[in-house]
């Protein structure tokens, strides 16, 4: 029988063992190190490079050709490939790993909330004990008037709960259950948890179920994402492996628990003092954390295991809360579009909109909702990963190094997350870049890059400059080698300018059949509301050149904040809330575009730019 070897990364020093034949990647995720994987860990994007700094690691044919051999003699390997057949001793760079400090959106739009939870507390005093005394504990209690069932850990604790307050204690109720018997008076103590479940973020927001006020927020990177960055490849792991699903499942519980954790050691609240926990996600996501076998996602048509909201308390996962709190996760509406998009309407009343209005969330899926009059419709779509900065050559997430923001004045003028020196392009960036290069003529509307010859006379020396003509294509140069962070040039290719079409193109499709669908001219929306953490760090002129928004004034498009976790928040805090989601969720018509016919035509006339306004 094999034994477990020793496995140090560095630069942190951090030691696990693992058994040989162990994959690195999820060796470092033992270590708690999150490798970027891009392509899923298929070993075709070559993100999740490491360093083999002692010890053997042959490389395979695969990472051969991935990374060459110079590079592999080097000690280069990937993740995702290379296996564990010793001690060793590994170094992560900092570029390959998916980190935390990346810009997550924990913010919402700040409105009040109604206050009317499931949860309550009851101050009770139950007379002294009297010698000739023949009731039990429980009868006792009841006659002190507590007429709704106990829970049976709640029935456990009675009798000490009950000799060591003299008395006094605190009924915890939800719905029509007792959950808890707490001595003395707690009722000033009364919590519950909103989570956001996104397939790369996740963020906790704790509440104080009294006065409604949120006491602290905490986000993570999803842990999941050490399997893959989009869903499809999770569910193919479900799908295809043994044990696939349960591992998914510890992942994004150890993600959320680590949350909770985190709440208490910042608040110094107990987490035995939150009583109720709801969850908004895709449907994936809702799926995973429940357990669900996510495989009938993966093939048409895209079937997801329930609609109506779930309900079960926190012992059946487990949450690191009270073991009676109470869980619900979200109303899902149908295919890809789950909770988190139920919560969207939530949080915005888009139902109740008066003019016709979009609420888009612009992420690896696209999610469209329109509201016309009567009318809700709501479709996803499949942007690819390109605004992660995923499948761009010199693409990389929204984390520190990353170029956010382009602007092209003479030269090139960037903003850098964390104000070093640029590592590579995140999706605001590329956003950027491509209308800036539109704006000045280096772009045409098919998306070509235009080689020195053919670009306007007028243009700077110093833009013409960064032209580089290379085998019948051009590419921009965004930042010489001298200034880059990995001393390599960050250049922008033409693939990278077509992976953004692909992306731009899906979700301008949806909207377009959206609007088909309920007889809308563009010009005619009121609103467009952009919701999720992408959605709220771009630049409106710049989606509205490259034709990702349609033309409609920059003022009626406008930023709603992380909506889910701002509709998990008004669910935790109202039960009259959770019955308008699963209202809504009846009202919602969902559309499948992988049925629809107009579909493929759609996308391929937004495949090209606008024109100049
Ligand atoms: S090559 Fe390893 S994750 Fe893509």
């Amino acid at each position: 029988m094999s034994k477990e070897v020793k496995i140090i990364f560095q630069p942190s020093g951090r030691i696990v063992h693992a058994l040989p034949g162990t994959v690195i990647l999820e060796a470092a995720a033992l270590a708690g190190f999150i490798i970027h994987t891009p392509c899923g860990g298929t070993g075709k994007c070559a993100k999740c490079i490491i360093l083999i700094r002692n010890g053997k690691c042959p490389a395979t044919e695969q990472e051969l050709t991935a990374l060459g051999k110079a590079r592999t003699e080097e000690g280069f390997r990937l993740a995702c490939l290379a296996r564990i057949t010793g001690p060793i001793t590994i170094e992560i760079p900092e570029n390959s790993l998916f980190q935390t400090h990346q810009k997550i959106l924990t913010g919402d739009t700040g409105e009040t909330r109604d206050v009317n939870p499931r949860v309550r507390k009851t101050v009770i005093q139950i007379p002294p004990l009297s010698p000739h005394e023949t009731r039990s504990d429980l009868e006792r209690l009841q006659a002190a008037g507590v007429s709704v069932p106990l829970t049976f850990l709640a029935l456990q604790s009675l009798p000490n709960v009950l000799r060591s307050s003299n008395g006094l204690l605190t009924v915890v109720q939800a719905d029509q259950d007792v959950i808890a018997l707490e001595p003395g008076d707690t009722s000033s103590s009364c919590y519950g948890i909103a989570f956001d479940i996104g397939s790369t973020t996740l963020v906790g927001t704790l509440v104080d179920l009294l006065t409604g006020i949120d006491i602290a927020v905490a986000a993570r990177v999803n842990p999941q994402t050490s399997f893959g960055d989009d869903v499809i490849s999770r569910i193919q792991k479900c799908r295809g492996e043994k044990g696939g699903l349960m591992q998914l499942q510890s992942a994004i519980l150890d993600g959320i628990n680590r949350i909770i954790d985190e709440l208490e050691r910042k608040t110094r609240i107990s987490r035995l003092s939150v009583y109720e926990v709801v969850f908004a996600g895709n449907t994936t996501m809702q799926q995973m954390l429940c357990g669900i076998d996510p495989s009938a996602l993966g093939e048409l048509p895209f079937t997801p295991a329930f609609r109506d909201a779930l309900e079960f308390t926190a012992r059946d996962l487990p949450l690191h809360v009270h073991p009676c709190a109470k869980i619900t996760v979200f109303p899902q509406i149908g295919g890809f579009v789950g909770g988190d998009t139920t919560a969207g309407i939530v949080a915005t009343r888009l139902d109740r909109t008066t003019e016709p209005t979009l609420l888009v969330d612009i992420g690896t899926n696209g999610e469209i909702v329109l509201k016309h009059g009567s009318l809700l419709l709501a479709t996803s779509v499949a942007a690819g990963p390109a605004f992660e900065g995923a499948r761009i050559t010199n693409g990389m997430r929204a984390t520190s190094g990353a170029i956010e923001k382009v602007i092209l004045d003479g030269d090139v003028k960037l903003n850098v997350i964390g104000n070093t020196k640029p590592a590579g392009l995140c999706g605001t960036g590329l956003i950027d870049i491509a209308a800036e290069l539109l704006r000045v003529g280096i772009l045409d509307v098919t998306g070509r890059i235009l080689p020195p010859d053919e670009i306007p006379a007028t243009l700077p020396s110093a833009l013409r400059d960064r032209l580089v003509a290379d085998k019948g294509e051009t590419h921009f140069l965004l930042v010489p080698k001298t200034e880059s962070a990995t001393g390599s040039p960050i250049f922008l290719y033409q693939r990278d300018i077509r992976e953004l079409q692909l992306a731009n193109a899906a979700i301008r499709a949806g909207i377009n059949i959206l609007l088909k669908m309920a007889g809308l001219e563009a010009s005619q929306l009121g609103a467009i509301l952009l919701a999720g953490g992408f959605g709220n760090f771009i630049r409106r002129n710049h989606a509205r050149r490259i034709g990702m928004l349609p033309p409609i004034p920059c003022d009626k498009i406008r930023f709603v904040g992380n909506t889910s976790s701002f509709g998990a928040k008004r669910v935790l805090l109202s039960t009259q809330e959770k019955d308008y989601a699963a209202r809504v969720v009846g009202q919602v018509r969902h559309v499948d575009l992988s049925l629809d016919p107009d579909f493929h035509l759609e996308f391929s006339n937004s495949m090209l730019f606008p024109e100049a306004e």
